[in-house]
């Protein structure tokens, strides 16, 4: 069987996908499947896909995680990892994530979208209250977002933000404990806190701090239910596939949902494949499970 890793892409998440897919070609089994590296420097390089038998996808944010190269390998008759198309547009689109969420009865922190400076509604900012966190709306890995602590320098956190999309989302900060439910095989194999030294966590806390610590954790009984049954329910509101992160901040004991993650990053840094390792398997066998997973 010929499998691809196709990894790099043309977003802000390039270097962590460039990191991801060489981390995922390494583990590969090689003696059970023929591996090849696909990397994706520009969408025409998508046609080096043609001839695989599966591609495993490690690409991030915008034409990876957001259905578009899902479409593609679907039209070329490849199967590919985790999620569909609908699914994964539908999670890399934070608004239209946390509509579903909040429609389907879960709780997902404040926040209001907007499309243009214009769109800034101060008052109902003011009305959730300040900390907010302002994030391109379909951006990841934390890339230009920011932690806003008054009104006045909400503007140059939005103009940032859409530098990288042309909507952004204003979010209540929740001030808690942050988590990360790792889901293999369409269910939660263990939760994750992340202790990091910075305000929120940020690209920096995620990828380049090595005071960040992630440990799998149980929560009191009925508190660990409750998340579990969140993050299940997110998953299952959402359609979503095979594997991938739903990420809460618990705040005096009261989950949040911040996002839904269909394609996690696969660095050694990454929080995906400590949460992995911590449910007593390794990154090889992670791959593998995924791959079979995604084949049916
Ligand atoms: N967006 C990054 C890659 C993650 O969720 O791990
Ligand atoms: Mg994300």
């Amino acid at each position: 069987m010929k499998i691809g890793i196709v990894y790099g892409g043309i977003s802000a998440e390039r270097e962590v996908s460039l990191n991801s897919g060489e981390e995922v070609f390494a583990a590969f089994d090689k003696e059970k499947y023929d591996v090849v590296k696909i990397r994706i420097d520009g969408m025409e390089d998508l046609a080096k896909c043609k001839g695989l038998d599966f591609a495993y996808i490690v690409l991030h944010g915008r034409f990876g995680e957001d259905g578009m190269v899902q479409s593609v390998l679907e039209s070329y008759n490849i199967p590919y990892t985790g999620s569909g198309p609908m699914s994964s547009a539908l999670c890399m689109d934070k608004d239209i994530t946390k509509r579903v969420l909040k429609s389907a009865g879960i709780n997902t922190a404040p926040w209001l979208s907007v499309a243009s400076m214009e769109d800034i509604d101060y008052d109902y900012v003011d009305s959730m209250g300040y900390p907010v966190v302002v994030k391109p709306n379909c951006g990841g890995s934390s890339v230009a977002t920011n932690l806003v602590k008054k009104k006045e320098l909400l503007d140059d956190a939005v103009a940032l933000a859409f530098q990288y999309d042309n909507e952004v989302i204003i979010e209540k900060f929740i001030k808690g404990d942050e988590i990360s439910c790792v889901i293999l095989e369409d269910k939660v194999v263990s939760v994750v806190l992340i202790k990091h030294n910075a305000e929120f966590f940020d690209y920096e806390a995620k990828y380049k701090d090595s005071g960040t610590q992630e440990t799998v954790v149980r929560f009191p009984v009925e508190l660990h239910n409750q998340i579990l049954d969140m993050a299940n329910l997110c998953w299952k509101v959402c359609k979503c596939k095979v594997m991938g992160r739903v990420d809460m901040i618990i705040s005096e004991g009261v989950p949040y949902v911040l996002e839904l993650n269909t394609l996690p990053g696969h660095t050694k840094n990454s929080i995906f494949p400590k949460g992995v390792q911590g449910a007593g398997i390794s990154y090889k066998e992670m791959l593998e499970i995924i791959t079979q997973a995604s084949l049916q």
